[in-house]
C-alpha cells in the first residue's frame, strides 16, 4: 500500500518547559483506519491538528500524498485542507441558525460547486432524510455528530480526522457513531484516524496507536 500520510521527527512545545510531541513519526496508508490513544493532555489533539494542517509542528515534516504540506502558503493549504480533509470534533460545531442541508453545503461554498444531490444522498445514508430543514438546536446529540460527518464527507476528502467524536454521546449513539465510520472507511476507502479515550471503540479500527512521552508506540 501506498502511504498517504508521512509525518516524520514532529516535535511540538507550547512554551519553554513543556514538549508535547518529541520526535513523533507515522505513517498511515490509504484506506487505513487508525486509533490514537493516550491519557488526558498527552497530546492527542495536537498531532491530530498538525496532522489536519490546523497547526504547525515546531520540527519535523508532513507530507500528505506527496505534498510536503508545511511549505505550502496560507492560501493553497486552506483549500488542499477544504479539499482533502475532513474534520469531525467532539463538540458538532454546526451553525445553529442554518438547517442541516445548509450546514453540510457549507464547505463547498468557497468551491462554487453545487453538491445538494451529494448532500441529500450522504444524509439518507446516515438516516437524515427526514431532518433536513431542522436546526441542529431540533436534534439529538448523535443526530448532530452525524450531520457534522456529512459535512465532513462532503468535498469528498481522502482523510477523516475525528477527534473524540463520540465523546458527548451515550453508549448506544457512540456505537451508531462508530459503525457509521467504520462503514465509509471500508465502502468508500476512506482513510480515518480516530482519537479516542474508549480503548472498546479503538479495538474496532486497523491499529491502535497510543502517545506516550510525546511519541506513538
Ligand atoms: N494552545 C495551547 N497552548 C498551550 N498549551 C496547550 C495548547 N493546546 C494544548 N496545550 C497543552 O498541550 C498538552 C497536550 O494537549 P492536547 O493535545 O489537547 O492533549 P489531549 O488531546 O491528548 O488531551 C496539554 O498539556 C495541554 O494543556
Ligand atoms: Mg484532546
Amino acid at each position: 500500500m501506498t502511504a498517504l500520510l508521512d509525518l516524520s521527527d514532529i516535535s511540538k512545545r507550547y512554551d519553554a518547559n513543556t514538549g508535547v510531541l518529541n520526535g513523533l513519526n507515522l505513517t498511515v496508508s490509504a484506506g487505513e483506519s487508525v486509533g490514537i490513544v493516550g491519557a488526558s493532555g498527552c497530546g492527542k489533539s495536537t498531532l491530530l491538528n498538525i496532522v489536519g494542517t490546523l497547526d504547525r509542528p515546531d520540527s519535523g515534516s508532513v507530507v500528505f500524498d506527496g505534498i510536503d504540506v508545511l511549505k505550502l502558503g496560507a492560501m493553497p493549504l486552506a483549500s488542499f485542507r477544504n479539499d482533502r480533509i475532513g474534520f469531525v470534533f467532539q463538540l458538532h460545531h454546526l451553525l445553529p441558525q442554518c438547517t442541516v442541508l445548509e450546514n453540510v453545503l457549507v464547505p463547498t461554498l468557497v468551491k462554487k460547486v453545487d453538491e445538494k444531490e451529494r448532500a441529500l444522498q450522504l444524509l439518507e445514508r446516515v438516516g437524515l432524510q427526514d431532518r433536513l430543514s431542522h436546526r441542529p438546536g431540533q436534534l439529538s446529540g448523535g443526530e448532530r455528530q452525524r450531520v457534522a460527518v456529512v459535512r465532513a464527507l462532503i468535498n469528498r476528502p481522502d482523510l477523516l480526522l475525528a477527534d473524540e467524536p463520540t465523546g458527548a454521546l451515550n453508549r448506544a449513539g457512540a456505537d451508531e457513531l462508530m459503525e457509521l465510520l467504520l462503514e465509509l472507511n471500508r465502502a468508500e476507502n476512506l482513510t480515518l484516524i480516530m482519537v479516542t479515550h474508549s480503548m472498546r471503540l479503538a479495538e474496532r479500527l486497523d491499529r491502535v496507536l497510543t502517545v506516550e512521552n510525546g511519541k506513538l508506540r
